[in-house]
């Protein structure tokens, strides 16, 4: 039966990923009459953040805005944890969400915690094995994995994970990833009104004929000789006429710095400010190859046929390396180059990694995360 008290859920994010992760189950416990939905963000990310709440609609009940220049992870940490706190304490809800493995949501769940208040985690279960690859997001997701009530895992990799950790199997459910969700969204809603995603025009033109390699990179590990190498590395592909890297630059100082460094001016580079989600999701369509350090990517890439070559030592998303769709290439700049060339230049090799699947998801985890959820808070009708 119904109860006639919705449960109110407080989501709590405050970066870019969690918000593209977390946009498609806001919108649907908003749409859920059993449900009160707040959304407090850290902002945690400022500019990369608000541009996924303007293209989701999403208008946060509370708002820290937190950010600040080239942040330190303890800093950062103190200044989430208790300023989440506070806004636990006003808003008093009956659970609470956080997403991946970000310093907020690491302290969205201790915050939570401390508070007794069910934390319930999407995206739960990755695990790369090493603390300091992705650092510090293996270990924030270790953590949380100790508090959590209900653990969404995207697939049986990430599901086994926390089983091997000795968590209780009825409290692990296999969802799939929101980000595929996201991904189905964004792309009826380009389809629906092309200038969405219209701002890349220029570049496609300036880029006509060339083969396109779209990349990111913004990992904490790579900072210094990582970025360098990277850097390096897009600067020897891009030396190739036949090619043209789109890149759209993570605004944190220390990646801006160095790819600014080497690579600006570049014919066939264009550095570019972060694309809003509907942007990216044009440049995924355009690029031949995805080569990234970022988590999402490696999730999005494959849903859309894109091989990805992943700049770091170890993933905690095998799904799409062992399906073949996805390869480490780790950092060395000889070997980021030589697997580049050896996809631009060997169309078997090419075309083995260029299949859609989608081990990730099917689009349909928002709406199975909340059932789940009505059933717990005995809302089930
Ligand atoms: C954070 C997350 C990481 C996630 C990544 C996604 C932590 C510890 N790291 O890393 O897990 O993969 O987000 O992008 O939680 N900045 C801006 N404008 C923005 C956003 C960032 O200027 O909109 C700059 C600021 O100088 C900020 C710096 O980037 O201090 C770093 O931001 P931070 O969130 O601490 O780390 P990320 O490397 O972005
Ligand atoms: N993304 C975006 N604009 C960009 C770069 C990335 O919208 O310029 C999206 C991308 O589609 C993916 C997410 O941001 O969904 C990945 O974020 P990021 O790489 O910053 O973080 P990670 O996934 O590594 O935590």
């Amino acid at each position: 039966m119904a109860t006639l008290t919705p449960s109110k859920i407080l989501v709590v994010f405050g970066t870019r990923p969690e918000a593209i992760k977390l946009f498609p189950l806001v919108a649907a416990l908003k749409a859920d009459p059993h449900f009160d939905c707040k959304v407090c963000v850290s902002a945690q990310h400022r500019g990369i953040l608000d541009q996924v709440l303007e293209i989701a609609g999403i208008v946060p009940d509370h708002d820290l805005d937190l950010m600040k220049p080239d942040q330190t992870l303890d800093g950062l940490t103190a200044a989430l944890l208790t300023g989440l706190g506070q806004v636990m304490d006003l808003e008093k809800p009956d659970r609470v969400i956080v997403q991946g493995d970000t310093a907020t949501a690491m302290c969205g769940a201790l915050a939570a915690y401390y508070r007794k208040v069910p934390v319930d985690h999407v995206e739960a279960g990755l695990r790369s094995g090493n603390i300091y690859h992705p650092w510090p997001e293996e270990v924030n997701r270790k953590i949380i994995g100790t508090m959590v009530s209900l653990h969404f895992a995207p697939t049986d990799v990430s599901a086994g994970s926390l089983i091997a950790e000795q968590v209780d199997p009825a409290r692990v459910y296999i969802t799939g990833n929101t980000v595929i969700d996201a991904l189905h969204w964004v792309t009826a809603r380009i389809a629906e009104d092309p200038s969405l995603a219209s701002g890349l025009a220029e570049l496609e033109k300036r880029f006509a004929g060339k083969r396109i390699i779209g990349v990111t990179s913004h990992r904490r590990e790579n900072f210094g000789g990582g970025l360098e190498n990277i850097a390096e590395a897009v600067r020897q592909i891009a030396a190739r006429p036949d090619v043209a890297i789109i890149f759209p630059v993570h605004p944190n100082p220390n990646v801006r710095a160095v790819m600014d460094g080497a690579l600006k001016g570049l014919d066939n580079v264009a550095l570019i400010d972060p694309l809003d989600y509907p942007h990216f999701a044009r440049l995924l369509g355009l690029a031949e190859i995805m080569l990234t350090d970022s988590g999402g990517v490696q999730e999005e890439a494959p849903a859309l046929g894109k091989p990805v070559l992943v700049m770091r030592e170890t993933t905690e998303r095998p799904e799409g390396v062992t399906a073949g769709t996805a390869k480490l290439v780790g950092t060395d700049v000889s070997r980021i180059v030589t697997e580049i060339f050896t996809l631009l230049d060997d169309k078997a090799a090419y075309d083995k990694m260029a299949r859609a699947h989608n081990p990730f998801g099917d689009g349909q985890t928002a709406r199975r995360i909340v059932e789940l959820l009505l059933r717990e808070t005995g809302q089930e009708t």
